[in-house]
């Protein structure tokens, strides 16, 4: 429409523009899921999708909604990814979940079933200052609400792992490093919390970080079962904490009441973001469990800090 009106009056021709109906309908009715996320250049993520023979189902199914990588979040996980077929048809089902739910409809720790059977999607929102930020299954959600013919699509910062089946306690069993900290919890009768609806997230002592805590410290804490459980819900936070979703500086308040802080350092030497709570080293973060999240720490939080 607007080139052929540029060209009338490039012209200088007085014509009377015909209805361009083709042009007017191409921008009303948007194309199908597939065709729009290679228009916003999702361009990796429609690869693997055709690959997966998910084209024609994800094209003009649904409603859908899809949390799209970005080329540079498959770009991350190297040239290897994928090799396993089942892997891929199940990663790329993971970041659909059915309906069209746009951002205002977003809620947090808002659990939807995905189209890969049984596996969830979590969706959390994170407001901390004047900052709301939203992750899904720990992916900052950066680009929003993009319309599709059957759909709408979410830009999201990494590809998402799926959350595997267990809970926190059947997946803490699995961590060889975690034997005496369930010891700990089991001693405490936190077990059944840790395994029940959640969401928690546990920031996690390994065996290693109980070693560097004095003997008569540990000898306290056994003979204290209140002490113990005290130290124990310290190192727990309801809700689902991502670091990758959460902005540093952030405050988080744990089952034991008082707060633990996200705490990240910067070495300039190595240029790598060293992940801290408190004054506690993170090993491992943002390990999806079916009932929250676990942080795996290189110390035990000393005391509750009061903020
Ligand atoms: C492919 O992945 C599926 C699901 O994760 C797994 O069960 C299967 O053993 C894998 N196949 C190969 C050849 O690795
Ligand atoms: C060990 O216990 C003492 C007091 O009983 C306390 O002052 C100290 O902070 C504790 N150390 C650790 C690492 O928890
Ligand atoms: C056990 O720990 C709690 C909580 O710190 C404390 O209030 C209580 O006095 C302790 N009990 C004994 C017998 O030391």
């Amino acid at each position: 429409m607007k080139m052929l009106m540029l060209f009338a009056a490039l012209c200088g021709v007085a014509m009377a523009v015909p209805f361009d109906s083709a042009a007017y309908m191409g921008e009303s009715a948007p194309m199908g899921l597939v065709d729009e996320l290679t228009t916003l250049g999702f361009t990796k993520l429609v690869e693997f999708i055709e690959i997966a023979g998910l084209k024609e189902t994800l094209n003009t199914g649904g409603p859908f909604t899809v949390f799209a990588p970005t080329n540079e979040a498959f770009a991350m996980l190297g040239t290897h990814y994928p090799k396993n077929m089942t892997l891929l048809v199940n990663v790329l089902k993971s970041h659909v979940i059915a309906g069209k739910v746009m951002s205002t409809m977003i809620k947090d720790n808002m659990m939807s079933p995905t189209l890969m059977e049984g596996v969830p999607m979590r969706i959390n929102v994170v407001t901390w200052w004047q900052t709301t930020t939203i992750g899904a299954n720990g992916a900052e959600i950066t680009l929003f609400d993009k319309m599709a013919k059957n759909g709408v699509i979410h830009g999201i910062e990494k590809v998402i792992r799926p959350i595997p089946l267990g809970n926190m306690m059947e997946a803490m069993e699995m961590i060889p490093g975690l034997s005496f900290t369930l010891e700990l919890i089991k001693m405490a009768g936190l077990d059944s919390t840790l395994a029940g609806e959640g969401p928690f997230t546990i920031f996690a002592p390994q065996n290693i970080a109980w070693m560097k805590v004095p003997e008569k410290n540990i000898t306290a804490l056994k003979a204290n079962k209140t002490l113990l459980a005290e130290i124990l819900s310290y190192h727990v936070a309801p809700g689902a904490f991502y670091s990758t979703v959460i902005r540093p500086g952030t405050l988080i308040t744990t089952v034991q009441g008082q707060k633990v802080l996200f705490n990240p350092k910067m070495c300039k030497k190595e240029g790598i973001l060293y992940k801290f709570m408190n004054e506690a080293e993170v090993t491992l973060a943002d390990q999806s469990v079916n009932n929250g999240v676990m942080w795996l720490m290189d110390d035990v939080f000393a005391k509750p800090m009061v903020f």
